[in-house]
């Protein structure tokens, strides 16, 4: 198994799971990974990504393993979704956000309740000397980590033969800076906090109800 930028960084998205929350929502789901570790912590997931190989595979992948809660997989286009109104209590894009305009956050917005989170792995395009920098010594950390990742999955040449490959999830380079994604949330995103990562990523969280008092 490949080191993962995405999968690396579940735990710190998981750790904003609301404790009374119940209906997620997944957007840009892949393989479904994330969506089966939400359906584990009880939530009841509708996982959505636009792409039918990675829906289906997902549908498979979580269709042999019993899980407490249910996940529904969909392929659907967000930019095209309507989504109902205050519903989910917690919305997670993992890599997924730089497919799609950024006004989308709005239809996002709206479909969480009143206490619900918002929380966005995303990608952006480096401009500044610190993107640089940063992007700079995450290249040998990444490899340090392929390595140990490769040692540990070393399995026995017969074992390996019965791994099957997963699709790939489609991908797309990104065209907002960090910047620009900084300034876009505080205006529509108030609260919302967004810190870098090392592994070409940042995360936003965004907690419904604070701008209005409630927290
Ligand atoms: C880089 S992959 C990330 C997949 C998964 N979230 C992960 O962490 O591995 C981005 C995913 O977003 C999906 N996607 C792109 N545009 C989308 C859209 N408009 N609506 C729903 N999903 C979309 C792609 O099909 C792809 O599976």
């Amino acid at each position: 198994m490949p080191f993962d930028h995405n999968d690396h960084y579940h735990d710190l998205l998981l750790r904003e799971l609301p404790r009374a929350g119940r209906r997620a929502l997944d957007v840009g789901c892949g393989n479904g990974t994330f969506a089966r570790k939400l359906a584990l912590r009880g939530f009841t997931v509708d996982a959505i990504d636009a792409d039918g190989d990675v829906i289906a595979t997902a549908r498979e992948q979580a269709g042999a393993l019993e899980l407490p809660a249910d996940i529904s997989f969909e392929q659907a286009d967000i930019t095209r979704l309507t989504l109902p109104p205050n519903t989910y209590d917690y919305i997670s894009c993992l890599a997924s956000f730089h497919h799609v305009p950024l006004e989308t956050v709005e239809k996002l917005r709206e479909s969480l309740t009143a206490d619900g989170v918002l929380v966005i792995l995303g990608c952006y395009r480096e401009t500044t000397a610190a993107d640089h920098a940063v992007s700079a010594l995450a290249v040998p950390v990444n490899a340090a980590y392929r390595l140990a990742v490769f040692a540990r999955e070393q399995l026995p040449a017969h074992r390996r033969s019965t791994l099957r490959r997963l699709p790939e999830a489609p991908v797309a380079a990104p065209r907002v800076s960090l910047a620009q994604i900084k300034e876009y949330a505080s205006a529509r995103l108030p609260h919302s906090e967004i810190r870098r990562l090392l592994f070409w990523r940042y995360l936003l969280v965004f907690r419904n109800g604070r701008g209005a008092g409630v927290r």
